[in-house]
């Protein structure tokens, strides 16, 4: 049966965070969610934007429950005062949904010293994920929903250059930051399962969508990307968010799965299980990056 938001039954009284929900696939995962019942925090560096997008989706849904919290992923001390915030506020969490990212940005350091994919897309979601993870009741409804990219699949992690300090091709981090969402989404489903928790961490890839992703790629080079096929074989953000609303509702998936559209060369159409590369499924590479991401943050996976 293909997925169908319609079916899902009411979330009422639950609590979901989508991260870079102000716009793109983070705003139509935040909408399909709201629908449910689910109240949701949108979670965004820009409270303006993020305040715009909750008055659209109220637009739309008078009854929605959202909130705007402040968050920032190019700043481990903004991930720590987001969730200080959240626990001051909410008791609970029901659905984390690491959403935000950066795709191509010239080469900029964060002012923690981190390569600023590696940080916005993996390691401030990997310690957002660790300082939350205590909140969530223990029942296989209780999800953490990494986004990964076809991009995964030339994505190598360097661990000689994790940070990509001595050489940068934007290109290149990106894939490891992506490849990183997926390592680090099969490690903690199998961290939590080791320790007999029930909470499942997925992840899911949209295929290609026409958002606010592609702002750094030069206007010139956007131009001619639009006279290939790409345009044509991509499809609506509010259909590219369906692999991640699947990965966080459905009732049919397990721990680690993958989900991600199921048309040609995986770039749109009805969200399935996805075909994760060979090194995404490395346990060694991903405990590797585990181990340096908790010495990066200061943070363990005992600790929570
Ligand atoms: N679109 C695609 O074809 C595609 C393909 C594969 C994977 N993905 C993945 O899907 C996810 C969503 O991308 P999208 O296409 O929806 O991109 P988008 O339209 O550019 O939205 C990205 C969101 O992330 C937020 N963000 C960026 N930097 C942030 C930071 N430092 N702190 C907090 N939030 C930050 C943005 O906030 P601002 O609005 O304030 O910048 C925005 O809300 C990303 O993880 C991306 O890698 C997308």
């Amino acid at each position: 049966m293909p997925f169908d938001l319609s079916t899902i039954p009411s979330q009422q009284g639950k609590i979901a965070i989508v991260t870079g929900a102000n716009t793109g696939l983070g705003y139509e995962t935040t909408l399909g969610l709201a629908k449910t019942g689910m109240k949701v925090i949108l979670a965004c560096r820009n409270q303006d934007k993020a305040e715009q997008a909750k008055a659209r989706i109220l637009s739309q849904l008078p009854k929605a429950e959202l909130a705007v919290m402040s968050l920032d992923l190019s700043q481990l001390a903004s991930v720590r005062a987001f969730v200080e915030e959240y626990r001051d506020r909410y008791s609970h969490l029901n659905l984390l949904i690491n959403n935000a990212g950066i795709m191509f940005p010239p080469y900029e350091q964060t002012e923690d010293g981190f390569e600023s994919q590696f940080a916005v897309n993996y390691l401030s979601h990997f310690l957002l994920t660790q300082l939350l993870l205590d909140l969530m009741p223990d029942k296989p409804e209780s999800r953490v929903v990494s986004l990964s990219s076809n991009a995964h699949k030339f994505g190598k992690i360097n661990f000689e250059d994790l940070q990509s300090a001595e050489k940068y091709s934007s290109v290149a981090a990106y894939g490891q930051s992506k490849l990183a969402c997926l390592l680090f989404a099969n490690e903690l489903n199998r961290r939590l399962q080791a320790k007999g928790s029930q909470i499942v961490s997925l992840c899911a890839h949209p295929g290609v969508s026409n958002t606010e992703l592609p702002r750094y790629i030069p206007k010139v080079v956007q131009l001619l990307l639009r006279l290939t096929p790409l345009p044509y074989m991509a499809h609506e953000p509010e259909a590219a968010a369906l692999p991640t609303l699947y990965a966080a509702l459905s009732p049919d998936l397990k721990g680690g799965d993958y989900l991600g559209p199921q048309g040609a060369l995986e770039m749109s159409g009805p969200p399935g299980q996805a075909p994760q590369s060979e090194t995404a499924q490395d346990e060694a590479i991903a405990q590797q990056l585990w181990s340096i991401s908790e010495q990066l943050t200061r943070r363990s996976f005992s600790d929570g």
